[in-house]
């Protein structure tokens, strides 16, 4: 039986059986309660109660040689059946191909003056301040982490202090912020100025990952289309992307649909992931698609170079019971780890997303996937969602009223 048609409970059964989920955690996922009102209390003001998403996993992802389920919270019915159609494509050519690097994590001191001579004392004392940084986290080090770099740069009429460190598996917000403010107040006597803010950066720019997706024609094909025909119209839809921001924009947009899901499910900080790309994708030549496809060597080549910024301890991550499950049904440990999944991930969507647009379009597996949402806002429960489903699918008459109509008529019979 495939995954997609087997029941919830059937879903979590398989997870056990493949290792990915123990009696316990299934256990969890079968109470239906993934957060408790104590932590969703302790996590947001006024809280009231708690929003409930989907959760689910895509397949077939083989990343660097080894494979994942991965877990993804999203409420747009298509993004997982698209993120693992894609990946199946991608495996069955060798699989997807990440480079990470170490996870640094930029943060900024602005001091209210624009002076040389003050970037002169401080740049005296840097060993100073760097200790002083470290001291404020000083697990970190243990941890493998700590300050990488420090710089003084006049920007305009200010000075910018800018510190680099690598907070190792943490997302780093919390750790660059505390040692921001640890040194903040000793720049602002060393160079007897006000400061002006303390905070980390959201660029994202150390924190890249550099996906390759290679794809036998074969894997391509549809069954009115040869799959070179259809990877040629991929790299046109991709060159067309880099003369229009209209197209750009969307294609990213189905990029993040499975990238954002993926952070959702793993509790981390989607709008740093968010801020990150506009910046990293805003360059002189305007607003840029972040994949890239060609042909090579008569295989389709897509290539996703995109920051990725993540975590897999601290904060919410740690809260959260739900985000705390999602990493050990993906069996990850480490934060670099996780960026080469979510990249892949960013890739699998993009492609499946890529190859419909040229091929059959988007709305035939969109709305036989929305024919659920659709049973369901005309009032359809239980049993009744699945005999809606199926007769929209039937008559492809995708609408509220048409759904509304066929439960009508269920009930009376
Ligand atoms: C829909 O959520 C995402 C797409 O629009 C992405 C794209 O156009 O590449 C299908």
């Amino acid at each position: 039986m495939k995954i997609y048609e087997m029941t919830n409970d059937q879903r979590i059964d398989y997870l056990i059986k493949s290792g990915n989920l123990t009696d316990e955690q299934a256990a969890f996922l079968r109470a239906g309660k993934p957060i408790s009102q104590d932590i969703a209390d302790s996590l947001s003001e006024n809280q009231i109660g708690t929003f409930g998403l989907p959760y689910g996993f895509a397949t077939d992802f083989l990343v660097n040689g080894k494979e994942y389920l991965v877990p993804m919270s999203i409420e747009e019915p298509s993004v997982v059946a698209a993120a693992s159609n894609g990946a199946n494509r991608v495996k069955k050519s060798g699989g997807f191909t990440v480079k990470t690097s170490p996870h640094i994590i930029y943060g900024q001191i602005v001091l209210e003056t624009n002076s040389a001579d003050k970037l002169e004392i401080l740049q005296q004392n840097r060993q100073e301040i760097i200790d002083l940084a470290t001291a404020a986290r000083p697990s970190l080090q243990k941890r493998g982490g700590g300050v990488v770099s420090l710089t003084f740069e006049i920007i305009a009429d200010w000075n910018e202090i800018l510190i680099g460190v690598n907070t190792v598996d943490a997302m780093g917000a919390n750790i660059v912020n505390s040692m921001l403010e640890a040194i903040a107040p000793h720049i602002s006597k060393l160079t007897e100025t006000d400061v002006l803010c303390s905070i980390l950066s959201n660029s994202g720019k150390s924190q890249l990952v550099d996906v390759e997706a290679k794809i036998d024609f074969d894997n391509l094909a549809t069954k009115k289309m040869p799959g070179q025909e259809v990877a040629e119209r991929i790299v046109q839809l991709s060159q067309f992307s880099k003369h229009s921001v209209m197209r750009a924009v969307t294609q990213n947009k189905g990029i993040m649909n499975g990238i954002d899901a993926v952070l959702l499910a793993t509790g981390n900080d989607f709008r740093a992931q968010e801020a990150a790309v506009h910046s990293f994708f805003s360059t002189e030549s305007g607003y840029q698609p972040f994949s890239d496809w060609q042909i090579m060597d008569d295989q389709l080549v897509g290539r996703l170079k995109m920051p990725v910024e993540i975590g897999t301890v601290g904060g919410a991550i740690k809260a959260m019971p739900m985000a705390q499950l999602s990493l050990a049904i993906m069996k990850i440990n480490n934060s670099q780890e996780l960026q080469a999944v979510i990249g892949a991930v960013g890739l699998a969507n993009n492609l499946s997303a890529m190859r419909a647009l040229v091929t059959t379009g988007i709305q035939a597996g969109h709305m036989s996937l929305q024919s659920k949402s659709l049973a369901i806002s005309a009032g359809a429960v239980g049993s009744e969602i699945a005999a809606v489903s199926k007769e929209l699918n039937r008559t492809k008459n995708y609408n509220l009223q048409e759904a509304t109509k066929f439960l009508q008529k269920l009930r009376n019979e």
